[in-house]
């Protein structure tokens, strides 16, 4: 059985402050102040709303690891994380499900130093796995 629960959604921004005062004003409260995550390059913000959590990621430079998906889609968001509470059995199961690591499990600076990692499937896209 899998131990997943959804932790937040990822969401792509290009101007996080503008980005957070919009969130805002649709009721959004800020969960934790933008954190600057140096391995990524990315600004991040967590909002809270009706129990969600949105994690606001916005690209520092151009290479950070969000600059060509930002290209792509703009300001939207684009993955779902999930806690897990067995790491290597959820990660073998959603392996073995079509799921592939587009990187490998490294400290998250904006969550604790908790490791995650990104896995793409062709039918569900990007989710983020949290440690
Ligand atoms: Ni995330």
């Amino acid at each position: 059985m899998s131990t997943l629960t959804v932790h937040h959604i990822g969401y792509l921004v290009k101007k996080i402050e503008k980005a957070i005062q919009t969130f805002q004003s649709l009721g959004y409260e800020i969960e934790q102040e933008t954190t600057y995550d140096d391995i990524r390059k990315v600004n991040i913000c967590f909002l809270i709303k009706d129990g969600y959590r949105i994690e606001l990621v916005s690209p520092v430079s151009e290479d950070s690891v969000v600059s060509g998906l930002m290209k792509k889609y703009k300001n939207c968001p684009y993955h779902i994380c999930y806690e897990t509470a067995d790491f290597d059995t959820d990660y073998a199961s959603l392996t073995a499900n079509g799921f592939i690591a587009i990187d490998t499990p490294t400290s998250a600076p904006a969550m604790k130093g908790r490791e995650v990692v990104f896995l793409n499937s062709a039918t569900a896209g990007i989710i983020e796995l949290l440690k």
